[in-house]
């Protein structure tokens, strides 16, 4: 896969009030485009369509309070670690497809657990994400679905043992995914 994004000023920061238009674009992005690949099209309407209401969507956003991938000043990602260790949302704009900015909010994610010293991250991961997630050493705990407007759409509880990935990490040094990549 070629990669481009080093030519871009990337940013990674928390979530600021007035970002949730922007930030349900890049939803509606990553479900239409990235997603598609493996639910169907009544599933990713069903799943889009839990933005569409404007005032919930900000009353959401501010809820999660994500961090926010800028490239060049535009948001392309974000994803959000609650108090408890479970990720809710993990999104990457369609054009920004493995460029690493998935990656990139993942080391900023297990950073913030480590620092808040949350031992475990759990997440219901989608079938698109779970290559990903497997990757930062997060395992298979359990399939489920999820019911969005009488549509069922499958994923899988994933959890990750942060002092694990310490360990892994401590062994690999060298893995592109070290902390030091993170702008
Ligand atoms: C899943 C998602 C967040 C990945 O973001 P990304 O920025 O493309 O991920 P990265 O570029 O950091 O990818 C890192 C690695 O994860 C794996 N990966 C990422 N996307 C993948 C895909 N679509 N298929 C297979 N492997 C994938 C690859 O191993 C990749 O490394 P490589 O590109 O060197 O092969 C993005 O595809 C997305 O937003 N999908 C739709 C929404 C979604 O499912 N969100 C998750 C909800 S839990």
């Amino acid at each position: 896969m070629t990669r481009w994004l080093n030519q871009m000023t990337l940013l990674i920061r928390e979530f600021c009030p007035g970002d949730e238009l922007e930030l349900s674009r890049v939803f509606q992005s990553s479900i239409r485009e990235l997603a598609c690949v493996d639910y169907t099209a009544e599933q990713i309407e069903a799943w889009v369509g839990a933005s569409l209401n404007p005032e919930l969507w900000v009353i959401r956003m501010r809820e999660l309070k994500p961090f926010v991938v800028e490239v060049n000043g535009v948001i392309a990602a974000y994803g959000d670690l609650q108090d408890h260790g479970y990720i809710d949302h993990f999104f990457v704009s369609g054009m920004y497809c493995r460029q690493g900015l998935g990656s990139m909010l993942m080391n900023r994610i297990i950073e913030k657990a480590t620092t808040k010293g949350i031992s475990t991250i759990t997440a219901d991961v989608s079938r698109t994400a779970q290559r990903l997630f497997s990757r930062f050493g997060f395992v298979l705990v359990e399939e489920r679905t999820r019911t969005i407007r009488d549509v069922v759409i499958p994923n899988t509880l994933m959890c990750c043992d942060i002092s694990s990935l310490e360990k892994m990490n401590r062994k690999n040094t060298s893995s592109r995914f070290h902390q030091s990549d993170i702008l």
